[in-house]
């Protein structure tokens, strides 16, 4: 296999601590396993910000564009809250997606049944969960031009942002969303607010619409309030979802919370071709950062995702998963997903013991 191209951007807060760990693994799947990866790592977000001045320096998205698979850790801190908007740390992460059009976001909420007691909701409820949310991820709200804060003719402000989706847009991560189905349980809930944005209305026809070229996947529709309450109520009834950019960054954070933390949930951010960018779904967490005490596992996991969906070697993607599992059931926790009877360890260690497993598979 010809060694790839791996794009580092630790970022800010824990996105150092955390990518450290993932960096660990890609080095003991180099040593152990014999997969030849370069790795080239560049600041963005505040770092880059510090750096060169901006959120996503010229270099960093140059070494992105130039990368099979871009790692990133997680942007923003309390620090850069007050800067202009164009220099804020977010800034830098929607730049990098919507630079390498990577308008299909996959995140994954999948309960390891070790973390069963860890979730906040009862185990009825979230054991044997394994749903698939694809968020569009260049479109919608976050992008919609006309937007900004205005000064009316009497004198108040007024803010707006404007939702609007191509019907290709939507189209193609509909694609996404059945394609994805096709592979697992072969059911597509879109989730849409039609009753009353017309934006997604137009969302929920061409759903339907994509949904003929795919008799043997069942497409159901749901409002994005009905969704985040079904969530919590009973989560298993979905396999797929597919929903407009904001509705899935909400829903993701809430899903996160059924897997047992927010640290347990990596993503793939994917292009046409298959490139991508992995992270964690989680942010930069200013309230924990510099204590060594983050949860590193959805940034390794996101790292099986990269070899899985963009660098080709799903085998190796299976064994960081099980690693995962084997260094859940020796009873390591960090704190997010710690219960009583379990052995709280750091970033650190959590990341050595899943590395430790990988080794051990390789012999
Ligand atoms: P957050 O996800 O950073 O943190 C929310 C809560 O979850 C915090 O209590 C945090 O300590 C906890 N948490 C998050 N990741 C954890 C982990 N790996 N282990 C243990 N606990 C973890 O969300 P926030 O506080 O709303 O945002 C903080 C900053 O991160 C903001 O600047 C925001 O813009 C940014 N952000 C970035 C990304 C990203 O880079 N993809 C995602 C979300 C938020
Ligand atoms: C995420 C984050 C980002 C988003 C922010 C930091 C721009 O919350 O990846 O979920 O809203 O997409
Ligand atoms: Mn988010």
């Amino acid at each position: 296999m010809a060694t790839k191209k791996i794009a580092v951007l630790p970022g800010d807060g824990i996105g150092p601590e955390i990518i450290a760990e993932a960096v660990k693994v890609l080095d003991c799947l180099r040593d152990a396993y014999g997969f030849q990866a370069e790795m080239e790592t560049a600041p963005v977000g505040g770092a880059g910000y510090d750096a060169y001045g901006k959120p996503l320096p010229d270099e960093t998205l140059k070494i992105a564009q130039a990368s099979d698979a871009v790692l990133l850790g997680a942007v923003g801190g309390p620090k850069y809250d007050t800067l202009d908007r164009p220099l804020r740390p977010e800034q830098g992460l929607l730049g990098l997606r919507k630079a390498l059009e990577l308008f299909a976001n996959l995140r994954p909420a999948l309960l390891y049944p070790q973390l069963v007691s860890a979730s906040t909701l009862k185990p009825e409820v979230v054991s044997g969960l394994d749903l698939m949310i694809v968020r569009e991820l260049t479109g919608g709200i976050y992008f919609g031009q006309p937007r900004g804060v205005r000064t009316l003719p009497d004198g108040e402000k007024e803010g707006f942002n404007t939702l609007v989706y191509r019907e290709s847009e939507i189209r193609r991560i509909g694609i996404v969303a059945f394609e994805t189905a096709r592979k697992r349980s072969k059911r597509v809930c879109s989730v849409d607010k039609a009753n009353v944005l017309e934006c997604t209305e137009l969302w929920r026809q061409v759903m339907i619409e994509v949904a003929r070229d795919y008799p043997d996947v069942q497409l159901s529709h749901m409002y994005v309030d009905n969704a985040a309450m079904q969530l919590v109520r009973a989560p298993k009834q979905f396999d797929v979802m597919v929903t407009e950019n904001m509705f899935g960054d909400i829903l993701s954070d809430c899903a996160a919370m059924l897997t047992g933390s927010i640290g347990m949930l990596p993503s793939a951010s994917l292009n046409e071709a298959q490139k991508g960018m992995y992270e964690p779904i989680h942010g930069s967490a200013p309230d924990i950062a510099g204590r060594g005490i983050a949860n590193p596992l959805a940034t390794i996991l996101s790292v099986a995702m990269m070899l899985r969906y963009s660098l080709g070697a799903p085998e190796l993607a299976e064994r960081i998963e099980q690693a995962v599992s084997r260094t859940l059931d020796d009873g390591l926790r960090t704190g997010d997903i710690f219960v009583e009877g379990c052995k709280k360890v750091g970033t650190a260690q959590m990341g050595d013991a899943v590395v430790g497993h990988l080794r051990a598979m390789a012999k």
